[in-house]
């Protein structure tokens, strides 16, 4: 291979294939495989931007595994973006980062998540209520999008009634304003703010009148033997609310779309439910909403498959990439529900592997089987034109149409 590119160009073709704000561009998420292969089978290790906000995106499986299973090399220490304060536990690195997960894990563990069951469904079916007389709905915004947030919403112990405001301000946090990277800093600052006095107040509610909920808990938990301090309080509620939020709609507008034109892959769910489980692995391996992981930093001077890489270089895995790598995996391109088993990186890899991938699971598992229980047909009418969010992959409408058959 190469050295790392100085421009975001591949050295063999006129064609720009990866402009720093590529990411960004719907068309680029609305169908990110050939940008990755591309990037793969030319600047595997590619650096792009300029003007201070210069990152290395890379793009194979063997160097994101080995990148995120460095922490020592690769930091997640401090610099997550300016726009952010260090949020507990992803912008620490071992051994702080090991005490943060030894306390957050158990909260989000398989055995409290199964308790949590019989109220998504609930939930999940109150939804579908709504709109299941209609034939039709918005899929994005009357089911994706709720669902996942009242869920967490009731987890955390934050107002259900400020459902729209939580939304909203998730939706400034993570998107920004959409047109570049640097664009994107003044929206989130301004939302981080209001996150945090938000949550603030939330906290001291719960110090006068203690609620069963993860604030509460928060509030009563210790880190070496004493107290959380408001601030760690806040950082740590505040990640959860930005990780916990809006991945589960990406993945299930990402799932739907996809489910609403491979009608065989529909059917089959529909036949056999109990392929739902695999079914979720392999379209969060191929679809990959969360598309990246946070910057890296570089501790001392090194190579990665060839490329010299610089201390303090930010260093962006893709994991849509590393999911999709022909090396490691055969017809990346094929959505195979009956796939031998692939420990795909939708989660990410290493210490920071998601904190709330069982919670995550049991929301998509409960929203598959109950829709397709209740909805066994339904697709995406013609000419649809579906508009994408970009690095968390997200359809923004989608619209279904479908027969009732209750
Ligand atoms: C399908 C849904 C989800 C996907 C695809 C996803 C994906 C990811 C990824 C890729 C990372 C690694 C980030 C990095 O290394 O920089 C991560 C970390 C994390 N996720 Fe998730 N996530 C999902 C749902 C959730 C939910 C529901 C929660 C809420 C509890 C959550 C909480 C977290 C936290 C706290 C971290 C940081 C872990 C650490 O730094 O140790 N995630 N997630």
């Amino acid at each position: 291979m190469g050295p790392v590119s100085d421009t975001a160009e591949p050295a063999e073709s006129a064609e720009p294939i990866f402009q720093f704000d590529s990411l960004l561009q719907p068309e680029v998420s609305k169908c990110p495989w050939p940008y990755y292969k591309r990037m793969r089978d030319t600047n595997p290790v590619l650096r792009a931007g300029g003007d201070g906000s210069e990152v290395v995106f890379i793009a194979k499986h063997e160097d994101i595994d080995y990148v995120l299973h460095n922490p020592k090399l690769f930091s997640s220490n401090g610099d997550q973006g300016q726009q952010m304060a260090p949020l507990i536990p992803i912008s620490f690195d071992p051994p702080v980062h090991s005490k943060w997960r030894r306390l957050l894990d158990p909260f989000f563990s398989p055995r409290e998540m199964a308790k949590l069951e019989a109220d998504i469904t609930l939930q999940a079916n109150e939804l579908i209520d709504r709109f299941i007389d209609r034939g039709e709905c918005d899929y994005a915004d009357e089911y994706a999008v709720p669902l996942p947030c009242s869920v967490f919403l009731k987890i955390m112990g934050l107002p259900l009634e400020d459902l729209d405001a939580f939304v909203n301000l998730k939706d400034r946090l993570l998107r920004g304003t959409g047109e570049s990277f640097q664009s994107q800093d003044e929206v989130q600052k301004q939302a981080h703010e209001e996150l945090d006095a938000r949550l603030e107040a939330l906290l001291n509610e719960r110090r006068r009148q203690p609620q069963d909920d993860l604030l509460t808990q928060l509030l009563h938990s210790e880190i070496d033997g004493r107290p959380l301090t408001q601030e760690e309080l806040v950082s740590a509620s505040n990640l959860l609310f930005i990780a916990g939020l809006d991945t589960v709609t990406d993945s299930l507008t990402c799932f739907y779309s996809f489910l609403g034109i491979h009608q065989e892959h529909r059917q089959r769910i529909v036949d056999d439910p109990e392929v739902i489980p695999r079914a979720i692995e392999e379209m969060l391996r191929y679809e990959s909403p969360v598309t990246m992981v946070l910057p890296r930093q570089v501790t001392e001077e090194t190579e990665l498959g060839g490329c010299p890489l610089h201390q303090g270089d930010r260093i962006i895995p893709l994991l849509g990439s590393a999911n999709n790598d022909e090396r490691v995996i055969d017809d990346p391109e094929v959505v195979d529900f009956d796939r031998p088993s692939f420990r795909h990186y939708a989660f990410g890899a290493g210490v920071h592997r998601c904190l709330g991938s069982h919670l995550a699971r049991l929301e998509l598992r409960v929203s598959l089987r109950e829709w397709h229980r209740r909805i066994p047909e339904y697709h995406i009418p013609e000419g649809t034109e579906l508009q994408w969010a970009s690095l968390l992959r997200q359809v923004e409408h989608l619209p279904l149409v479908f027969d009732r058959v209750e």
